[in-house]
């Protein structure tokens, strides 16, 4: 299958990193001063450590936000997608396991004539039927080309380390063949950080994904150092804990001290701590709503918090009574999202009961 591929997506990152001037080198930014980091005008770049490829740091997830039903009002999903490009995103998380989001990405995105210039990060769920089966990946990664309108991937990743070890190969293969860029791995449950580590450490992939937040900071402890030790590049899910993050700090002022970082609400104050830590290349937040979209994307500019600063932040949140207990709270409080995914599993509940 080919589509058409005017591909000049290396010239137009090229040219989005010659046109702003980036203050993220990794490893340097804990020395670096919040206030002379960023002007308002940049937007936050880092590169991918493998090829040195520039890639804006606020990226956009997509589980349930993007799972639509046949016929449900969709044009929110537009504008988010229209303000997050606009402001200068280019990174899209997607994943066959995630209803329709892999079609809205790819509706949305050829309607907006954006498609080819887009990073698209994918991931593959496959257990064939039997070991070194590949004929399931193989089908998956095209339907992924045909939901996505994308002839070429630009990351595939396998979905929550599933059978990881026969699937990173085929990956691998994909790569030479020239179907994807990159090759990399996701997880987001802490019992598998161990294993998760151990992929960083073997230095053979090209990305790794994380759940990393203010509230869980689990990946500090040997993921994040081993990705900088190896260069390997980061994503980073999950930075708002499924939205309980800014359920906690509902109604409640920002401190004074979010000025410093240019933060003009809650959203930004917990982006802005996730992508100031050196390893990270790039994170990704979902939303649904375009409002919420464009106070995230508003983390791709302005100054990063130094080491002290994110010490200061972290204490803040500590100081709030419910922090330390967020992992044993419901994820998405006050949240629905009414896609298959969501129909699935109501219709499973109903069956149970
Ligand atoms: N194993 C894996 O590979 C894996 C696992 C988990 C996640 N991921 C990826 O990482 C992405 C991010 O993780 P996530 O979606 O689980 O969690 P998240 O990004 O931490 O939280 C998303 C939730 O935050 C809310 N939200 C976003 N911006 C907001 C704002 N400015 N104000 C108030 N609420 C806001 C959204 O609600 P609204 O819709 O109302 O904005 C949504 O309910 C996923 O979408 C997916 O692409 C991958």
């Amino acid at each position: 299958m080919t589509f058409n591929q005017p591909n000049d997506r290396r010239n137009f990152v090229k040219t989005l990193g010659a046109s702003v001037a980036t203050s993220t080198v990794p490893g340097l930014l804990f020395n670096t001063s919040a206030a002379s980091a960023q002007t308002n005008q940049e937007i936050i770049t880092r590169k991918i450590p493998r090829t040195g490829e520039s890639l804006p740091a606020i990226g956009l997830g997509t589980y349930l936000t993007f799972d639509l039903l046949p016929g449900a009002p969709r044009t929110h999903i537009q504008e988010v997608i229209k303000r997050f490009w606009e402001n200068g995103g280019r990174v899209f998380d997607t994943s066959p396991l995630y209803g329709s989001g892999e079609i809205s990405v790819g509706d949305f995105a050829s309607s907006m004539a954006i498609n080819e210039q887009m990073f698209i990060c994918n991931k593959i769920w496959s257990t064939g039927e039997f070991l070194s089966d590949d004929s399931h990946a193989k089908r998956s990664f095209e339907q992924s080309q045909q939901r996505l309108w994308r002839d070429k991937i630009d990351l595939m990743q396998v979905h929550s380390l599933v059978n990881v070890d026969q699937i990173v190969p085929v990956l691998k293969n994909w790569k030479k063949e020239g179907k994807i860029r990159y090759v990399g791995v996701t997880h987001h449950e802490i019992p598998y950080f161990p294993a998760l580590a151990g992929h960083v450490e073997r230095s053979y992939l090209d990305f790794v994904q994380v759940h990393y937040s203010i509230q869980m900071r689990l990946a500090e402890d040997r993921i994040l150092p081993a990705a900088m030790d190896k260069g390997t590049a980061m994503l980073v899910n999950m930075p708002f804990e499924k939205a309980r993050l800014l359920n906690l700090v509902q109604g409640r002022p920002l401190p004074s001290f979010a000025k410093k970082i240019a933060c003009e609400n809650w959203a930004q104050y917990f982006l802005k701590w996730v992508i100031s830590h050196p390893a990270i290349t790039c994170v990704i937040p979902a939303t649904s709503n375009p409002v919420h979209q464009s106070q995230n994307i508003g983390a791709l500019r302005g100054p990063l918090p130094d080491k002290d600063l994110r010490s200061r932040m972290l204490k803040h949140m500590e100081s709030m009574p419910g922090f330390d207990k967020l992992q044993e709270t419901p994820p998405y409080p006050g949240k629905s999202y009414q896609g298959l995914i969501r129909r699935a599993i109501n219709a499973r509940t109903a069956v149970a009961r």
